[in-house]
């Protein structure tokens, strides 16, 4: 099935399988897949390294200044680099978890990222994942996908990612992360996590993968007009 160049933007709350959803799509249409989320956790692992944010999550103004001497790249296979080092793992750590979401709030971290997002944008023919492509960065996107499911179901979800990093987490503090995340991230002034009118929800608390990706080709057959 051929799809026209067009942009794909699938947002939602933390650990509702946005990934995962976005990399088999971009597979199967042949498209290339970006993880905004991977942006604001890097910049989180830059501000915690360089002593940027306490440990309560404020964020030393400093990081504006900081921040043009940052570089972040997606390298083989879409992992995250600083500079020469391969950041994939650390980045996906409980402790960037636990403060990305206050490092994203901040507008001028927001800009930051944004100008590489819409770099990508440029391109066409992508699948861009996160919490504000189809309201803010990509508001003309051809298709937007919000995606949710229960508390319960992401729990599990990211307990499971992180036991199979070799990470021990407890589950009570992953629900905690959760939670905490999604309501900065959906509170913050600017772009805040919120569907876009024109996005299509999908909850997957009770769906397979395999019916989930069933769900999106059908809605990309119906949009098109493809059979
Ligand atoms: O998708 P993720 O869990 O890796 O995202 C990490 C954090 O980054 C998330 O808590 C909020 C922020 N984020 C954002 O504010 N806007 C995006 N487009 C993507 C992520």
């Amino acid at each position: 099935m051929k799809i026209p160049d067009i942009i794909i933007a699938i947002d939602g709350y933390s650990s509702t399988g946005k990934s995962s959803l976005a990399k088999k799509v971009a597979r199967k249409f042949d498209f290339l897949y970006l993880d905004s989320g991977a942006l604001y956790r890097g910049v989180t692992l830059f501000a915690q390294e360089e002593g940027l944010i306490s440990r309560l999550g404020t964020v030393n103004p400093g990081l504006k200044d900081a921040l043009e001497g940052l570089d972040l790249h997606f390298g083989a296979e879409g992992k995250l680099y600083m500079g020469p080092r391969c950041i994939e793992q650390q980045i996906r750590s409980m402790e960037v978890s636990a403060q990305v979401s206050p490092v994203a709030a901040v507008p001028y971290v927001r800009a930051w990222v944004d100008e590489m997002l819409h770099e990508f944008g440029r391109r066409g023919r992508i699948v861009m994942d996160g919490r504000d492509i189809g309201t803010a960065v990509f508001p003309d996107a051809q298709l937007k996908i919000f995606m949710t499911a229960s508390e319960e179901v992401r729990a599990k979800r990211r307990y499971d990612e992180l036991v199979s990093k070799g990470e021990s987490p407890l589950l009570e503090d992953v629900v905690k992360n959760l939670r905490e995340r999604d309501y900065i991230d959906s509170h913050r002034e600017t772009a805040p996590l919120r569907r876009a009118e024109d996005a299509f929800e999908l909850d997957n608390s009770d769906m397979t993968f395999e019916e989930e990706l069933a769900w999106v080709q059908g809605l990309i057959q119906g949009k098109f007009g493809i059979l």
